[in-house]
């Protein structure tokens, strides 16, 4: 994966303060045949790889992709990986403020496959179960639930305590899929990206979008 330097021209603000509801990236905004919609957000717990690999593998030409990050995603993504938040929107189709709570990803209306929280706070996940839907991500988790779709959560956090547990227990019970990002081993992974790929991979396939390149358990 390409790293740039670490660049906070846009840490000053949380760089989220444009007017218009939802920014198109490049080419892929075009139109054409109806392609998957999946959204991808991006929270302040450690890991924002795990988002940024996500954007890079579903970078194909059926699926359309909606980017969210909070204030604290893009804080660790800096923190972690020298991105910018740019640099990440830039491997989205659409993205949009998070404070816009009128945006198109706010409505059951829009139809969308399913959305993954890569990684997902413990305060983020905390406030999916509760059905605070305070900001544009949280309003589009909690209609992806009300609308039976698929809601993927890498929940990171360790260790957890007992409410942690019982609100994971509340949001499987409520239809959300919860899909820590816990390495594996087998496959003997050399680097960082091996073992990051691996959860990707799983992810990929809980959305119903295999990588056609995932390595898998086959003895
Ligand atoms: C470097 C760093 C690492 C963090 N790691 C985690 C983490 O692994 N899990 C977690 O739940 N919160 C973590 N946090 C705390 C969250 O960023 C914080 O609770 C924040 O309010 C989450 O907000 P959000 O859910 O809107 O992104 C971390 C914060 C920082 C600065």
């Amino acid at each position: 994966m390409m790293v740039p330097e670490l660049n906070y021209s846009e840490s000053a603000s949380d760089g989220q303060q444009e007017s218009v509801a939802a920014v198109p990236n490049s080419e892929h905004a075009a139109a054409g045949p109806r392609r998957v919609r999946i959204i991808v957000g991006i929270t302040g717990a450690s890991g924002a790889i795990y988002g940024v690999r996500l954007l890079e593998r579903l970078r194909r030409p059926n699926l359309e992709i909606h980017l969210l990050l909070s204030r604290s995603g893009i804080r660790t993504l800096e923190m972690e990986t020298g991105l910018r938040l740019s640099d990440v929107r830039a491997m989205a189709d659409f993205h949009y403020p998070i404070h816009d709570v009128g945006a198109r990803l706010a409505s059951g209306s829009f139809p969308v496959h399913g959305m993954v929280i890569a990684p997902c706070s413990i305060r983020t996940m905390s406030a999916i179960a509760a059905g605070l839907s305070s900001n544009l991500l949280l309003r589009a988790a909690d209609v992806t639930l009300k609308e039976r779709r698929k809601l993927i959560l890498m929940v990171r956090e360790s260790p957890l305590h007992l409410g942690h547990l019982r609100t994971l227990v509340a949001l499987s019970e409520m239809g959300a899929i919860i899909a820590p990002p816990i390495p594996a081993f087998y496959h003997r992974p050399q680097t960082v990206m091996e073992l990051v790929d691996y959860s990707v991979e799983r992810v990929l396939d809980l959305l119903g979008l295999p990588a056609p390149d995932a390595r898998r358990w086959d003895p």
